[in-house]
């Protein structure tokens, strides 16, 4: 089996307990990154959004955050649409999310037109997809000139902080010894540090998304920077 497939099964076989793990596993604090990923790229943006495509969707989540800020802010948004090559995790985010469109696909082909969004999201999720390269001209294509990308990803540390010990600690034990118990199963949460490890820094992320055209936003890593919120812009001309 190709990796891909072997990624996109595994995240069939955890989809209904991945919700549950996720807020456990960081302590809720994952809501908080998605908030202020949203309410920046609302901040950033001006004209009036028409769309907004979440890429490896995955239950749903960030969805959820958009429609959230996008309420509290009134900045009203005609279309959601989701989109996940997983179908086990599609399930649980059409019981969750009843605003968006859902649709089976990945990263590397969107059911979207050119120009057509405003905001492309991708969530913990560009790391699981292999063909990154294609994936980030894909996202340029379907945005519009002046729409944002935002990426939301655990990048490999460029260097160790204070917290480095703890983290790898609980990157490495802890995480693959509680998903292990919850999810039942072997691999799938030694996959995510595995994941990390093999993945690239900040700095590199952000070259790869200047390399397909992107130009710079807002960058910023958070709770010691285990997470990290990019937001880069598809230049107007
Ligand atoms: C860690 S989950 C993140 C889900 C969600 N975005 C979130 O923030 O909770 C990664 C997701 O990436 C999806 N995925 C894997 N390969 C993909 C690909 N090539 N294109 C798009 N999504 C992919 C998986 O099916 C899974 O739902």
């Amino acid at each position: 089996m190709q990796k891909q497939e072997k990624i996109i099964n595994m995240f069939n076989e955890i989809s209904s307990t991945y919700d549950l793990l996720n807020r456990l596993l960081s302590f809720g604090i994952d809501k908080r990154w998605r908030q202020k990923a949203c309410k920046k790229c609302f901040s950033l943006y001006e004209p009036k959004i028409t769309k907004i495509i979440d890429v490896a969707c995955g239950t749903g989540d960030m969805l959820y955050f958009w429609d959230e800020a996008s309420k509290k802010l009134n900045k009203p948004v005609k279309e959601y649409l989701g989109v996940d090559p997983s179908v086990g995790m599609l399930a649980v985010a059409k019981e969750k999310i009843k605003f968006a469109k859902f649709i089976e696909g990945t990263a590397t082909a969107l059911p979207a037109k050119d120009n057509s969004a405003d905001f492309v999201s991708i969530s913990y999720g560009i790391r699981n997809v292999v063909a990154r390269q294609d994936a980030w001209k894909e996202f340029y294509r379907v945005l519009k000139p002046g729409g944002l990308l935002v990426v939301l990803e655990f990048t490999k540390p460029e260097k160790e902080n204070v917290f480095g010990q703890f983290t790898k600690w609980y990157m490495q034990k802890m995480i693959p010894f509680i998903g292990k118990i919850i999810s039942k199963h072997s691999d799938a949460y030694t996959y995510l540090p595995d994941s990390i490890k093999a993945f690239e820094t900040t700095k590199s992320l952000k070259e790869e998304m200047q390399s397909a055209g992107f130009k710079e936003e807002f960058i910023k890593g958070y709770s010691f920077e285990i997470s990290t919120l990019f937001i880069m812009r598809k230049p107007k001309a």
